[in-house]
């Protein structure tokens, strides 16, 4: 039997008293669908890393109602940025509490939070009263999950519950951002741009994030590369259509990746399930949403970013 279920009331409240027993919930939120376990407590957290294959260096997001439940475990946000962001797919990097596990955090003094927007996230927080670790819902490596099925298909039977409530509207994960360096830096791009922060903020900066240091340093064990967000097929990125299709041209199974933030990561996927060899995608320019969409893509090719 199917562990997929519509996001109705009664499913919600269910998946609720299934995450305050420190089972394991996928749910919607307005970037993609995450992988949801009670953040306070080391059991429940730990199933995540079991379901995903995920290695503990790679800490988690923690979900939150707003900045009341954000105050009880992290330091202060900057109010500035919280009213203007949240809720929304800004995630915010902060000096911990005490009480939130190292298995959370991944033995880091900081932790990444974020009010979600989505109906469906907001009610199960509402109905859960508790703060909610979540990544994204595939297996490790693979493409974020933007509907129910590919939560299924990537963890199957190891999510007590998926809430289904269709293709998840911005499709991009949110953009992470340290606030404890100076200036802010940008460790992720993502659903909130570059140019709408600076706008509050001033200038903020771009940095490699834990996966990229973790690479660099070499510390991802072996046969592990940078390689993430990745189809089964080989990613080829052209900065100019008209090199993509000369490309093309030589190819017999390749496919031809035109992407948009929303449909970014079902494209992948789709493109995969046709058995391409190659898949050849077309860069946009990194502004906006297109400096996130550049990311995934250097990292679907197995590429460190550059924007
Ligand atoms: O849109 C999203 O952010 C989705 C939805 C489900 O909220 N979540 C998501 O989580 O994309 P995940 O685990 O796939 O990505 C979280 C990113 C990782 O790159 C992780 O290294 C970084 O956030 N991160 C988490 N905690 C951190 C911390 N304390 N310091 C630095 N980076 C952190
Ligand atoms: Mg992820």
């Amino acid at each position: 039997m199917s562990n997929i279920v519509p996001a109705t009331p009664t499913n919600i409240a269910r998946a609720a008293a299934i995450l305050r027993d420190g089972g394991l919930v996928a749910f919607p939120t307005e970037t993609v669908y995450g992988l949801g376990a009670n953040a306070l407590a080391s059991a429940a957290v730990r199933k995540i890393f079991a379901a995903k294959e995920r290695p503990g260096w790679d800490p988690l997001i923690v979900h939150v109602t707003g900045t009341d439940m954000a105050s009880r475990l992290a330091q202060q946000a900057p109010p500035e940025l919280t009213a203007r962001f949240w809720p929304g797919p800004l995630t915010l990097v902060l000096p911990k509490l005490p009480g939130v596990p190292d298995e959370t955090t991944a033995g880091r003094p900081t932790v990444a939070l974020r009010a979600p927007r989505h109906p469906v996230a907001v009610a199960l927080l509402a109905a859960a009263q508790l703060p909610i670790a979540a990544p994204s819902a595939n297996r490790f490596r693979r493409p974020s999950p933007t509907c129910a099925a590919h939560v299924r298909e990537d963890l199957g039977d190891r999510v007590d519950l998926i809430l289904d409530d269709g293709p998840t509207p911005l499709g991009i994960e949110s953009t992470v951002l340290d606030l404890t360096q100076s200036p802010p830096a940008i460790l992720r791009p993502g659903g909130v741009s570059r140019e709408e922060l600076e706008n509050v903020l001033g200038p903020v900066t771009l940095a490699p994030g834990v996966e990229d240091e973790v690479a660099a340093r070499g510390l991802a064990g072996p046969g592990m590369s940078v390689k993430h967000y990745a189809p089964r097929a080989r990613v080829e990125l052209f900065e100019s259509d008209a090199a993509l299709r000369k490309r093309a041209a030589e190819l017999t199974r390749a496919g031809v990746l035109y992407p948009q933030p929303e449909t970014l990561f079902a494209q992948m996927r789709a493109l995969d399930a046709e058995g391409v060899e190659v898949i050849l995608a077309l860069l946009p320019p990194p502004v906006g949403l297109g400096l996130a969409v550049r990311d995934r893509l250097f990292r679907a090719a197995g590429l460190q970013p550059q924007n």
